[in-house]
Parts: structure tokens; C-alpha cells; sequence
């Protein structure tokens, strides 16, 4: 049974054109499936609709097994999916870099001292330890973004949904995120510009253009279909 299946989807913004019409996508366990398509395709919009921040007019959404309609639907895949937003500013609102990580575990009944554990033991991966009591919002660009990863991989979602996870890294950053990431067993969806980036991490690549997703030729090798 596929982690997420995305059947016809259908969606616009109000009083402007369609955006997707007719867009299928199937993520099983395991794969990394990386999404590319020029700026303004509809990336971030089809992330928002997996995890229901945004209701298509038109198609399916089914996630772990089930299909979600209703807002109340999305609260479990919203648990389940850990989306990191391109924009760090959407998803980052505690006074400090530790809250902001913490908070998602406290929100799922964790004790203050179990989080507080989670909270260290994420910022140690990422090597971010040096940020732990800043204030988030004096953050650079680049740190933003890294604190972004940290308070979705502190749920430890089932599945990743990653939408320009290396904007604003430095070299040295996105290769410890790769390494990251590369050890981590979820499935992802990565919505990445960096043609190295989806080629070090993707199983496979399908691209957005003109409301639909489209897959390229089969790989004759692992990650040879990841453009
Ligand atoms: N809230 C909104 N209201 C109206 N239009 C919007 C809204 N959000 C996005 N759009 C428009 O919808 C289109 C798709 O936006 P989206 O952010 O999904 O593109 P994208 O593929 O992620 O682009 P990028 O590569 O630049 O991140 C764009 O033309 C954008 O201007
Ligand atoms: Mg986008």
C-alpha cells in the first residue's frame, strides 16, 4: 500500500489560472522522489495539498492507506508527514531555537524532559548545537533553514516532504544535510533546484509542467533518473 497517492488533482488559487489539472503521484516506502519544474510550476502548492493545507477542487488525496477529505483527516498525516516549508519563516514562531524543536513533541504529549532529550539529541545530528538558545528570528537565512529540518526530524514523521531543503546552505551545510538525510529510512518527497542534491539523495524524479506530473525514461542505474 503506498505511503501517499495523489489521484487528478486538480487546483487554482481564487481568480487565477489553474495550477494543477490532473496531477498523479504515487510515494512508497522507501523512495525519494524528487519533484522539479520551473518557479511558479505549482511545487509548493502540491505539497500544501498532500498534507491538506489546501483542498483540490478536483481529484484524491490518500494518505497511509486512507483517503483524506476533510480537515479532521489531515491532522493524522499532518503527524505522519513532516513538511518543511521553503519559506523557514512559515513554520519557524517560538521565541528561541529550542522551543521551536520542542514544540512539536510537547504538542504530541512528550514530558518537558523528553523533549528537552529530543530537542539536544536532533541539534547534535545537525550540528547545530551552538543555535540551541538563540532567538530564531535573528537567525541568518541558512541557519533558518537548518532549524526548519530540525523541528520536522524532532516529530520523526514517516515520511518527509521537503521543499528546498539546501536554499541558503553553504557547501559544508548541505553536505552534512545529505549525509542526514541519506541515513534517515523515511520516504521522501524532495523538491529541490540542485541538480546535485536530487541526484545524491533521489530514487526517482518526476516533473511539474503545465498542471501535470510526468516521468522520465526508466533508470538503467540507480539514481540515473534523477536529472
Ligand atoms: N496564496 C496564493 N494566492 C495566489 N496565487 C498563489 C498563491 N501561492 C502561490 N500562488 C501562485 O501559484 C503558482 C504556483 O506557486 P508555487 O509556490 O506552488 O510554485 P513553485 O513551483 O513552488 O515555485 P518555486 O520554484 O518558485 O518555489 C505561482 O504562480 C504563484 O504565484
Ligand atoms: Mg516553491
Amino acid at each position: 500500500m503506498p505511503l501517499f497517492e495523489l489521484s487528478d488533482i486538480h487546483f487554482g488559487y481564487p481568480h487565477r489560472p489553474p495550477i494543477l489539472a490532473g496531477a498523479d503521484m504515487v510515494l512508497d516506502a522507501g523512495e525519494r522522489v524528487c519533484v522539479t519544474g520551473h518557479n511558479g510550476a505549482g511545487k509548493s502548492t502540491l505539497l500544501r495539498i498532500m498534507v491538506g493545507l489546501l483542498r483540490p477542487t478536483g481529484g484524491t488525496v490518500a494518505a497511509f492507506g486512507q483517503s483524506r477529505r476533510e480537515e479532521a483527516d489531515f491532522h493524522d498525516v499532518r503527524r505522519r508527514a513532516g513538511l518543511v516549508f521553503q519559506d523557514p519563516d512559515d513554520q519557524l514562531f517560538c521565541p528561541t531555537v529550542a522551543e521551536d524543536i520542542a514544540f512539536g513533541p510537547l504538542n504530541l504529549g512528550a514530558s518537558r524532559a523528553s523533549a528537552i532529550e529530543i530537542v539536544d539529541s536532533v541539534l547534535t545530528r545537525l550540528d547545530l548545537m551552538h543555535l540551541r538558545d538563540r532567538v530564531t528570528h535573528r537567525l541568518s537565512g541558512g541557519e533558518k533553514r537548518l532549524v526548519t529540518l530540525a523541528t520536522v526530524l524532532a516529530m520523526e514523521p514517516d515520511v518527509l516532504l521537503l521543499d528546498e531543503p539546501t536554499n541558503a546552505l553553504d557547501e559544508e551545510n548541505e553536505a552534512r544535510l545529505v549525509e542526514v538525510l541519506d541515513a534517515l529510512p523515511q520516504a521522501m518527497v524532495i523538491v529541490s533546484h540542485d541538480p546535485h542534491f536530487r541526484r545524491r539523495l533521489g530514487t526517482r524524479s518526476l516533473r511539474l509542467k503545465e498542471g501535470i506530473l510526468t516521468q522520465p525514461a526508466p533508470p538503467k542505474c540507480r539514481n540515473a533518473s534523477v536529472p
